[in-house]
């Protein structure tokens, strides 16, 4: 499967954003932990959400999807390990772990192993289980948990905001006995989405979305209806696809207050943007600006989701700009696709410096990972010429249709065989 796209067309238009990919993984994970319905709406139709729903119809949980709702009844389910392909083909299959050690009392997973953008280590997901009371031994790349009387409450404080490891706590202390108090919690919106998500079927979660959060533990969940909050990676790359072009674009169905690091990382490259209360317009000047610095770091700072998409957009840029990855250790992967294009990018360590080049030249390149093989999509769209953009299964696995909603703008983008 692959995109053939034709670039140098001013991309034109509105779309509404898709439902967030990073939110809705975690609550497919915490149906699990209800004996009875959850009904989740604004499902986004993407890879990584069909690779959920297989481990949850693995445990036995009755699946019911129309077009971007998922119902999940996990009243009756038995335990199973998660195989060891969907662990290598989905890595935040890791979040099921919390989950299934907190109903089950027991766990097997095979360790979820490295992936295109590190080595995704989950020592601070085992580290706080063991301090719910778990015993975790891992053992020829397979993790093996177990809590015979149940979790219990404790005090935990992460030494890295760990998004997925926050996410895991979450789940794993939401029916421990005793309150539990995270320190150095994530603060992504999607941690925010899957508190209110447990709350609503009966969790008493406080401060979720701060450093700080409180767990007190329930006695039973249940059944539930909720809505995924909007993609905030997918609202930004739509963005920059449109500034990419010197073309305008309306985001409807968003929250912009989950992007106020993305507006004046755009603004500096002189693009006008203007927010209403759930959706974004953005006009691009004919040709963008040079930024300076963008640094990843832990929400609210810039996302390292847009890292690959924001360097792609500024090697077009007039001048040279410099982003810093912190988040990732080998997350520039998808540079040397990027140079194939014309592109005059060089990494020192975790920093790209990227010398802006009048024009990119369409070519045949191959996407690395997710949000990489965006990044390619944008600089194509940039490209004179034809590019054919290989291993596209990478942005399936996050991004909805994107050859009919670049269409819509008025991109020439087709998916070939
Ligand atoms: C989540 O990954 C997202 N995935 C990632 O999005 C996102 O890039 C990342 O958070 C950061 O925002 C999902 O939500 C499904 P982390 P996660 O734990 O939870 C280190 C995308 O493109 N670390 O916050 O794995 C880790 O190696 C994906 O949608 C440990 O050292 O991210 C990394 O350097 C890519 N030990 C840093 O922390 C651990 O036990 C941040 O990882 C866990 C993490």
């Amino acid at each position: 499967m692959k995109f053939l796209i034709e670039g140098k067309r001013r991309l034109c238009g509105q779309i509404d954003v898709q439902g967030s990919k990073n939110s809705v993984l975690p609550i497919l994970a915490a149906t699990l932990l209800i004996k009875g319905k959850s009904v989740i709406h604004n499902c986004p139709r993407i890879s990584d959400v069909d690779a959920a729903v297989n481990i949850l119809s693995d445990f036995g949980c009755v699946i019911e999807r129309s077009l971007n709702t998922v119902t999940v009844d996990a009243s009756s389910v038995s335990n199973c390990h998660v195989s060891e392909f969907l662990m290598h083909r989905m890595r935040s299959s890791i979040l099921f772990l919390g989950p299934v050690l907190s109903r089950f009392k027991k766990a097997e997973f095979s360790s979820p192993g490295g992936c295109e953008i590190g080595l995704r280590p989950i020592d601070l997901h085992l580290s706080s289980l063991k301090l719910l009371g778990a015993e975790v031994c891992e053992k020829s790349g397979t993790v093996f948990c177990s809590a015979e009387n149940g979790l219990k409450a404790n005090r935990i404080h992460l030494s890295f905001p760990s998004v997925g490891a926050t996410e895991n706590i979450l789940l794993a202390s939401v029916l421990a006995k005793g309150t539990t108090v995270l320190s150095n919690a994530a603060r992504e919106p999607e941690i925010t989405d899957l508190a209110n998500f447990l709350n609503k079927a009966g969790a008493r979660i406080i401060g979720a979305g701060e450093s700080t959060v409180i767990i007190v533990g329930a006695q039973k969940l249940h059944s539930v209806e909720h809505t995924v909050i909007p993609d905030r990676i997918v609202a930004s790359t739509y963005m920059f696809c449109a500034a990419v072009t010197g073309g305008e674009i309306e985001i409807n169905k968003c929250v912009p207050t989950h992007l106020e690091a993305v507006f004046p990382v755009l603004e500096e490259a002189g693009c006008v943007i203007k927010r209403k209360n759930d959706s974004v317009f953005l006009k691009a000047p004919e040709r963008l600006s040079r930024i300076k610095t963008v640094r990843t770091m832990p929400y609210p700072g810039f996302p390292t989701d847009l890292q690959s998409p924001v360097t792609a957009l500024l090697s077009v840029a007039d001048g040279t700009s410099v982003v810093t990855e912190n988040i990732f250790e080998n997350r520039y992967k998808y540079i040397s696709e990027l140079n194939r294009l014309g592109a005059n990018i060089r990494v020192e360590g975790r920093t790209a410096i990227i010398d802006g080049v009048d024009s990119l030249a369409g070519a045949n390149v191959r996407a690395t990972d997710l949000r990489g093989g965006f990044a390619l999509v944008i600089a194509a769209l940039s490209a004179q010429g034809k590019t054919q953009i290989s291993n596209i299964f990478h942005i399936d696995r996050g991004y909805e249709k994107p050859e009919k909603v670049l269409s819509s703008l008025g991109a020439n983008i087709k998916r070939i065989t």
